[in-house]
């Protein structure tokens, strides 16, 4: 599975061409966050959304149940895919999730009763969970350092990309309101990324880790130039023990400070908001004085804002660091959600209002695309062993997919409850905190390989004081 042979510059491309590759596992969670909205207005026409499985309901909760049966099965695709990618290997779960993925939008491309339907975006959802965790930690473990942050952040790229894709698919099919080519569209990335992958090298760590040790150099060889591929080979063996980690070991004293940053990460980057934005932008804008066309075209507007801004923090991410994105990003979005919660408290949002309103919202994603949108999951690829890595990001993906159901289910009640501005102001302060914790708790993780962190946390652990910040901030270049 692995090239050989090829000369200096090849070695250089044929990581960005593993990296683009991999980075489609991002396109179909993004595609299938951003698809249904739009397929669920046509949805409704096609089914009597009276009973399911037997059981009378009312249509909202039948809708919601469809809605969110993705983010359930993603919830089980991540609590799978950690272990599965650790036992299986990195690669080949990459190809079962393109395989889950495809038969999922199959399923709901034809489903002939919402029973079935609600089957299928389950099983769609587990391919999502199982990319959402495997992309990031593949790209991770593949790349050489200095430019692992812009690598792993293409994940990001595609996520948001999948998300635009998905709002433009439902612009074009709106008309015949025909969703069942909405939904099977899927098919086409998870095809790709299916045939892809067969080309692609496995992992070199989980290949070292599993007493692969010639192939594991074979892969360096193909994606690093010649004079890098012993030293990291080198590096990877002072680390790494062949034998793999349990869930048990996430708590040993010098891995939980992380467990902590991971956990909090992914609360942190669903209770601040962004699916709201993501899921209900048109309702939103709505209410802020756009026509019904116009509050969709916005939200268009919102997408291609959120891929340009990913653009720039894959650019930046390797130069900058981590910390000084995601502290101006929180900091961004802290702002953004005290304005936006301002402009619908002011009477009457039409007018100069409802501009500040839609500029502020743009603004806030803006923030969030350049941050903790990037930021959350190239650090949770990184700041784990590398013989518990699958495990422990599953279980952050998962608190962060269950963060994600949370958030999205109690929107719209939340707003009943405390109105929008109050429901913005409680994201604002949210993103105050996030900001408080990632100042005092995220490590800098730029630059360094992934042994180099691991051995950085374990003497921070053994040597420095309690409750000071992890000493892998110092950069050596
Ligand atoms: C988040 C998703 C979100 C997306 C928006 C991702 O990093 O995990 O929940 O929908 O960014 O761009």
């Amino acid at each position: 599975m692995t090239r050989t042979g090829t000369t200096g510059n090849d070695r250089n491309s044929f990581i960005y061409v593993v990296a683009a590759l991999a980075a489609l596992n991002g396109l179909l969670f993004g595609f299938d966050t951003g698809v249904i909205s739009g397929a669920m207005l046509y949805i409704r026409n096609t089914f009597e959304l009276a009973t399911v499985f037997g059981y009378s309901m009312n249509a909202s909760l039948i809708e919601g149940i469809i809605v969110s049966g993705a983010m359930i099965g993603a919830i089980i695709g991540a609590a799978l895919g950690g272990r599965l990618a650790d036992r299986l290997g990195r690669r080949r779960l990459i190809l079962v999730g393109a395989v889950v993925f495809f038969v999922g939008s199959l399923i709901m491309a034809i489903a002939p009763t919402v029973e079935i339907l609600i089957v299928g975006r389950i099983v769609d959802g587990i391919g999502v969970g199982f990319a959402s965790v495997v992309g990031p930690l593949y790209i991770s473990e593949i790349s050489p350092p200095k430019i692992r942050g812009s690598l792993v952040s293409l994940n990001q790229l595609t996520i948001t990309s999948g998300i635009l894709i998905a709002y433009l698919v439902n612009f074009a099919f709106a008309g015949g309101g025909e969703w069942r080519w909405m939904l099977g569209l899927g098919m086409v990335p998870a095809a790709v990324l299916f045939v892809g992958m067969l080309f692609m090298p496995e992992s070199p760590r989980w290949l070292y880790e599993h007493g692969r040790e010639s192939d594991a150099r074979e892969v360096l060889a193909s994606t690093r130039v010649e004079t890098q591929v012993e030293d990291e080979l080198r590096e990877i063996k002072e680390t790494i023990h062949t034998e793999s980690g349990t869930l048990r070991d996430l708590f040993e004293p010098w891995v939980r400070p992380m467990l902590i940053v991971g956990v909090g990460l992914a609360v942190f980057q669903q209770v601040t908001g962004i699916n709201t934005v993501m899921y209900y932008a048109p309702t939103i804008l709505e209410s802020t004085g756009f026509a019904n066309t116009a509050s969709i075209l916005a939200t268009v507007g919102i997408g291609v804002v959120n891929v340009t801004m990913t653009v720039a923090a894959v650019l930046l991410i390797d130069r900058t660091g981590r910390r000084p994105l995601l502290l101006l990003g929180l900091a961004g979005m802290s702002v953004m959600l005290a304005v936006l919660g301002i402009a619908f408290y002011l009477p009457g949002l039409s007018g100069a209002i409802g501009w500040i309103a839609t500029g502020s919202l743009m603004l806030y994603v803006a923030f969030f695309a350049i941050g903790l949108g990037p930021v959350f999951w190239l650090l949770i690829s990184e700041i784990y062993p590398t013989e518990i890595r699958g495990t422990a990001m599953g279980v952050v993906t998962v608190v962060n997919w269950a963060g994600n159901l949370l958030v999205s289910l109690t929107f719209l009640r939340l707003i009943d409850i405390v109105g929008q501005t109050g429901t913005f102001w409680l994201y604002g302060a949210l993103s105050v905190l996030a900001l408080l914790f990632c100042y005092r708790l995220v490590p800098e993780t730029k630059g360094r390989s992934l042994e180099e962190i691991e051995a950085d946390l374990r003497e921070t652990a053994f040597g420095a004081d309690a409750g000071e910040r992890p000493q892998v901030t110092k950069t050596d270049d």
